[in-house]
Parts: C-alpha cells; sequence; structure tokens
C-alpha cells in the first residue's frame, strides 16, 4: 500500500526513481510521482494512473543531472486518485518535497491552522500538511524542521523530505508504516521495500518506529527523535534480484502457485527432525502448554482465513478453547484476553495496521504473543514476544497464495506440537500426522499438475456472474479463501457458505446452472455434505466438487477436481491449490489485471 523510493548519488536518478517504484507496484497504487532537485530547485512530476502515464508526463526531463530525488506510488485514502493528488507534495513556495505513505490522523486541524496562518493548499490529501509544517519549521536544517513535525503528526507515517537548499539530502522518519534505508558506496537508498532497492544493494537498516534518518550520498545517520544517533545493526537480504522476477511466468500469481510445494518443503525444514517437532519458535515448553487455557488467533483477509483452520485444528487435536477474530475487529469489541493466554498473529507481510493493533491490545491485557509472518523486521515480528517465520520466500502478488499453505502449515504444526505437550494427541496418531505433513511437498505438485484442466474449466468460470462454495468444517474455511481469491482477482461475485447454513436463507439464490463449488474433502461430514449437494442440485445449480473421493462425489458432479489421498486434517493446504488456479485461469480469460486488481493493496498498512 503506497510505495516510496528516495536515492541520492550519482546516478540518473529520475529512471532509477521509475525502476524502483516499479519494484514497488505489487503493493498496489492509483497515481504516481517524482520529485527531483537540482541543487538550486525542485522538479516535480505526478500523474494519475499507472507508471507508464508517469513515465509519459516525464519524458522531457533529462534522467540524470539530479544529485538527489524520491518517487512515490499513492494508494487514495484521502481525496480520489488525481494528479493534484499524487505524491510528492509541495509547500507554498516549492522549497520542500514530502512523499508519505500511512494517515495523519490529525491533518484536519493541522491544516486548518496552517490556512490561518497563510498557507495554499492544493490537494485533498492528509499529507499536503507536511511540507506545509516544514515551511513553517525551517531553519536552514531539513533534519530538525522534520523532526519537529514528526512530533506533531497523529497517526502513521512513514515520509521522505527534501529542500531545495540542502543539495542531495534526504531526510525520513518513520511510524508505524514500514521503511528501510539501503546502503551503497558513494549512494544511499529508501525505500518502502527491499525489491526496490535490491538491484544497487542488499544491505540495509529497517528502521523502528520513531527513528529518523538523515541521508546523503557519502553517509548515513539514524537518529532518535530527540536527535540522539543510534547505532543499528546492519540487515543482509538473504535473496537476490532473480528471486524478485516473474521468472518466466506471466504473473507473479501463477509463479507464486507453482512455488508453494518448495515454500512447505523449505517452512518444514529444520523444524521436523527425525520424526520429533522442533518448534522452539513458538517459545512454549510443555509447562507452558499445558497451562494454556485459552488461545487467540488474529489476522486479516486471507490470514483470517488460515487461523479459522488453526483454530479447528488446535480445538482438535489441542483441546484448548480458540478465538478467532478479525483483527479490524478485535480491539474495538473489548475484546477479553486473559493474562497469560497467547494470542498468535498471523500476517504475511508483518505490516497490517489492523493485525499490529490486535497483537498490541494482546500484549497490553496480558497475553503472550507469537507473530506466524513470511516477512523478517516486520513490525509485528518484532513486536511479538516470539517469532515463526514461514519461508514462503518473497510473494509479490496482490492475492495471497504460497503465504497462506505456509500459514497452514505453521498453524498444523502448532497444533500437533501443543496436541503433543498437553497429552491430548496420542504418539501414534501423532507420528501419523508428522510424516503426513512431510508428505505434503510431493502431494502438492501432483495437485499442481491439474493446473491445465483447471485452466479450461475456468474458461466457463469466466463466463459467471456469481459463484457460491460450500464445506463443512475445514472445508468451509477453505471455501472461504476460494471465494476470496475468485472475487479478489475476476471480480466475479462470489460468497462462501458452511454448507448445512444453505437451507437457512442462502438456497433461495439456486436456480437452474447457478455455479457451487462444493469442497468434499472431509470424510466425517461426507454423508452430509452430499445431502447438501443434492439440495443444490435438486434446484438445478451447477456442481464443481473438490475432494479425493471420487466414487462417492461423481454422481453429483457436473466437474470434478479430484486430489490426492491426504490426511483428512491437511487436506487445506491441497484443497486450496485448484482453487487458486481456477481464480486465477478466469480471472486471465477475463483479461484482469491478476497481480494488482483494482483498489487492492499487498501490504495494508492503514486501518
Ligand atoms: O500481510 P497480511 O497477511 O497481514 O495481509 C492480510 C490481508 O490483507 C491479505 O491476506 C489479503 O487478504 C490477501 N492479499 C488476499 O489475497
Amino acid at each position: 500500500m503506497c510505495g516510496i523510493v528516495g536515492y541520492t548519488g550519482p546516478r540518473p536518478v529520475l529512471p532509477l526513481l521509475i525502476g524502483g517504484l516499479r519494484k514497488l507496484e505489487y503493493r498496489g497504487y492509483d497515481s504516481a510521482g517524482v520529485a527531483l532537485q537540482t541543487g538550486v530547485e525542485l522538479v516535480v512530476a505526478k500523474a494519475v494512473g499507472r507508471l507508464s502515464c508517469l513515465e509519459e508526463r516525464v519524458a522531457g526531463i533529462p534522467g540524470d543531472g539530479f544529485l538527489a530525488g524520491m518517487g512515490h506510488t499513492r494508494w487514495a485514502t484521502h481525496g480520489r486518485p488525481s494528479d493534484i493528488n499524487a505524491h510528492p507534495h509541495g509547500d507554498c513556495r516549492g522549497r520542500f518535497a514530502v512523499a508519505h505513505n500511512g494517515i495523519i490522523e490529525n491533518y484536519r486541524s493541522l491544516r486548518e491552522r496552517l490556512r490561518g496562518s497563510g498557507h495554499h493548499f492544493s490537494s485533498e490529501t492528509d499529507t499536503e500538511v507536511i511540507p506545509h509544517l516544514i515551511e513553517e519549521a525551517y531553519r536552514g536544517d531539513l533534519a530538525s524542521a522534520v523532526r519537529s513535525v514528526a512530533g506533531l503528526l497523529r497517526g502513521s507515517f512513514a515520509l521522505v523530505a527534501m529542500a531545495a537548499s540542502e543539495p542531495g539530502l534526504l531526510v525520513a522518519v518513520r511510524k508505524d508504516s514500514p521503511l528501510i534505508v539501503g546502503l551503497g558506496d558513494g549512494e544511499n537508498f529508501l525505500a518502502s521495500d527491499i525489491p526496490a532497492i535490491l538491484e544497487y544493494t542488499k544491505s540495509c537498516y529497517i528502521l523502528d518506529d520513531g527513528e529518523l534518518v538523515v541521508a546523503d550520498q557519502r553517509c548515513v545517520e539514524v537518529q532518535d527523535l530527540t536527535g540522539r544517533v543510534r547505532h543499528k545493526p546492519v540487515f543482509q537480504v538473504p535473496w537476490d534480484v532473480a528471486v524478485a522476477e516473474r521468472g518466466g511466468y506471466p504473473h507473479f500469481m501463477l509463479k507464486e502457485i507453482h512455488e508453494q510445494p518448495q515454500a512447505v518443503r523449505e517452512t518444514l525444514r529444520d523444524r521436523i527432525k527425525e520424526g520429533e517437532l522442533a518448534l522452539d519458535e513458538f517459545g512454549l515448553d510443555g509447562d507452558a502448554a499445558r497451562a494454556l487455557r485459552r488461545l487467540h488467533l488474529v489476522g486479516c483477509g486471507t490470514a483470517y482465513h488460515a487461523c479459522l483452520v488453526g483454530k479447528y485444528l488446535i480445538e482438535k487435536l489441542a483441546r484448548l478453547a480458540v478465538e478467532v477474530d478479525l483483527a479490524s475487529e478485535f480491539r474495538y469489541r473489548d475484546p477479553m484476553v486473559e493474562t497469560g493466554s497467547l494470542l498468535v498473529a498471523v500476517s504475511q507481510s508483518g505490516e497490517t495496521a489492523d493485525t499490529l493493533a490486535a497483537l498490541r491490545e494482546g500484549k497490553r491485557q496480558g497475553a503472550r504473543t507469537v507473530a506466524i509472518s513470511n516477512v523478517m523486521g516486520s513490525s509485528i515480528t518484532r513486536e511479538a514476544g516470539s517469532v515463526f517465520y514461514t519461508r514462503a520466500g518473497l510473494e509479490q502478488a496482490v492475492a495471497s497464495t504460497k503465504a497462506y499453505v505456509t500459514q497452514l502449515v505453521a498453524l498444523m504444526l502448532l497444533a500437533v506440537d501443543l496436541g503433543a505437550k498437553r497429552g491430548t494427541v496420542p504418539e501414534a496418531e501423532r507420528a501419523e500426522l508428522i510424516e503426513a505433513i512431510q508428505k505434503l511437498p510431493e502431494l502438492a505438485e501432483e495437485v499442481l499438475k491439474l493446473a491445465p484442466a483447471i485452466d479450461n474449466l475456468a474458461r466457463q468460470v469466466a463466463q459467471w456472474e456469481d459463484a457460491f462454495f460450500i464445506g463443512r468444517g475445514l472445508d468451509y474455511a477453505v471455501a472461504l479463501e476460494g471465494q476470496l481469491k475468485l472475487k479478489e482477482i475476476s471480480y466475479i461475485h462470489a460468497e462462501a457458505y458452511a454448507a448445512g447454513e444453505l437451507k437457512h436463507g442462502t438456497l433461495a439464490l439456486i436456480v437452474e446452472r447457478i455455479p457451487v463449488i462444493a469442497l468434499a474433502t472431509q470424510p466425517p461430514v461426507l454423508d452430509k455434505m452430499i445431502s447438501n449437494i443434492t439440495e443444490v442440485r435438486a434446484r438445478g445449480g451447477r456442481i464443481i466438487a473438490v475432494c479425493s473421493n471420487e466414487e462417492e462425489l461423481a454422481p453429483y458432479a457436473d466437474d470434478l477436481i479430484l486430489l490426492p489421498a491426504c490426511h483428512p486434517l491437511l487436506m487445506p493446504v491441497l484443497a486450496v491449490m485448484p482453487l487458486q488456479l481456477l481464480a486465477y485461469y478466469a480471472a486471465v480469460h477475463l483479461g484482469c489485471d491478476v497481480d494488482k486488481p483494482r483498489n487492492l493493496a499487498k501490504s495494508v498498512t492503514v486501518e
């Protein structure tokens, strides 16, 4: 969500900024802009739409001859997407430029006060107050001005500022929105995420909240908000440019779907040793696991769907009460979190504002906390008591796929581990589950071989206006994820229901040829599921069944997606993959922008 790139050094600044912004496109945006510093003045160009629109706009500006610059992709929060509302923003006389990610909650009162003292605003954004505040505070030292302005802002921000009168200088500050500093030789970078700078350096500082950076091409200084210097460890990025590219696939999403077997393999590596779980990362020894009375799982979107699977598994295997909350609801419902309970925050990016806030609420109420995240050094991982890293690798498509399955694996491991430690999973069952978990990568490879057949099926799906997904138990949780995938990238209206709920209302919508994707992978409820499928068929509904039991389901399905046999508790990992592929191919057939669906952002760093 929004992207920042800043550069100071000898390279041609403009192409570097545009290239960096392109690497951040996956975060989601609706307009883009750059500000370039000549040493005397600031040149600003902005355009609504894709980066190609900005490229057209800057066509007349030479790429080099600038000392520093910043680029920004904006995802609109305050003010519609437009040229004017795009960042960077300036003050009254064009002496300062600011690019900002986040939300300034008190911008209205600040703007009124600034207007009262004669400042003129040209945009509808919250951000524009910042350059005007800098204009007011500036006494020849940009770092001091930004420091004092940061003290006036409420909300979340990662912001970069430049002054026309301080050649080659970038000043940035962070609170609740990610920002990193790339360290080069005779050049330095700022960015909201690593891919933007990976082509140039793998060494960076990951800024903490309340840290301010003063960077020119020779040196980078990190300070706290009182101006005291902070000595930070240099983080070495463990992956390279090739990982961040599409590797021959037409879209990141398809690449990431096909990376799932490897992502699961990596997530399991060293966590099962000679048939035993080695899960110190959860920070729960036997006594702690036995003492637990309640566990909270929080997440948003796809991560929330992973939590629903987690609840089912943990309650079943560890006989521990689990509450699952949408992180965006958690802190506003006055939740009861007993001291000593465990709160697990699930977040691919580790930067989701709502999940971070839920984690903080859990901590405030005395819970132990664990993060399940895919991004090292992200905010949630730094604030949680313990961290379990999924090892899905960089996920760039907005639609989460490989991160989701590795979240499932993490929660499966946690459930088995808790069950073993609490004595609720007999030894033989534990061994059987661990063996079955280790087979998941191979089984996932088998499932992905269905891709061409699913592509075919997706041609029909692309004609649909509505779709229903149904399932029971674990299958219901997977149905929820399947419908989210379909609607977010193909824009086909989709809804998921617990199959037994249909007759309590939604069956009214099932008429001739209405498509229903029925997940039927759970033997204990298979008969019930078949009854629900027949209810749909009796009203003329068209069934696509996802199952591993051809004999039982074939008589009831118009189309069958057959999964390999697998332990029923692990089925969600396999069952979701055809749904991801179905959504992907349907979106491709409809000509949608698969990796960057409209209105959505990869990392949702605002509430
Ligand atoms: O980074 P997070 O896992 O915290 O993101 C949470 C959701 O925004 C995310 O899972 C979203 O629902 C997916 N991109 C949907 O595919």
